[in-house]
């Protein structure tokens, strides 16, 4: 069984004619894309706005029609992947390195649905590295900070030279093991000086769909 099909494409259902919806980035949502275009092609009318390049080439080579913040003053429903989900739909997000778009598009929506796999649940986040997106100048600095908060930075490679996001800005891959208080974690690094924000998504999914233990498809609301 193909989890991350099985649950993008059960998250397409939420989106209704004449809807803005924000586009997430990953492998997951990516069967949900895959699955709007099929939708627009049969006549659905949805305006997309995409939370990377990658999903915006994406988008326009199926023919989903986009829209930037410019044009549209509100998003009806944002959908996205991540990387852990706690028991209260805490998340952590940005293994792809979207994390900054990716927030401001779920904060701008009216819902935001979170797709993920049954690995992706866990009980305490913090075994998959945070993701911080940090500008260039006076990273070795703003690790330290970052150290000081009990996390171990790593800074992203790609090809042998730093990871480049989107914005042009750095990412430092964070070890923090266990994160036991999430929302004073979020608050604390978008504290440090040269963090521009971080990949815990604290109170913001209203919708998670994942797959249970006997593998049925699991819906969980925000309480
Ligand atoms: C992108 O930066 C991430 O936040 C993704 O949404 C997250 O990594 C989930 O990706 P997959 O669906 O590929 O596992």
């Amino acid at each position: 069984m193909n989890e991350k099909k099985e649950v993008g494409e059960i998250a397409a259902d939420y989106v209704k004619d004449g809807m803005v919806v924000g586009l997430g980035t990953g492998s997951t949502v990516f069967y949900t894309i895959t699955k709007l275009a099929q939708l627009v092609q049969q006549g659905l009318s949805i305006k997309g706005i995409p939370t990377s390049l990658q999903t915006e080439k994406l988008a326009r080579e199926l023919g989903i029609p986009l829209v930037s913040f410019k044009e549209i003053d509100h998003i009806d429903l944002t959908i996205d992947g991540a990387d852990e989900v706690n028991t209260d739909l805490h998340l952590i997000k940005g293994g792809g390195g979207a994390l900054l778009r990716e927030k401001i598009i779920a904060k701008a929506a009216d819902t935001f649905i979170v797709v993920a796999d049954s690995r992706k649940m866990v009980d305490i986040l913090g075994s998959f590295p945070l993701p911080v997106e940090v500008i260039p100048f006076g990273v070795e600095k703003t690790g330290k900070y970052i150290e000081a908060l009990g996390g171990k930075p790593i800074l992203r490679q790609k090809k042998g030279s730093p990871y480049l996001t989107d914005n042009g800005n750095y990412i430092l891959d964070c070890s923090f093991f266990e994160i036991l208080q999430p929302g004073d974690l979020e608050k604390d690094l978008n504290l440090i000086p040269g963090v521009v924000d971080n990949g815990l998504f604290v109170g913001m999914a209203d919708v998670v769909i994942t797959l249970n233990k006997q593998k049925e498809i699991d819906i969980n609301l925000r309480k």
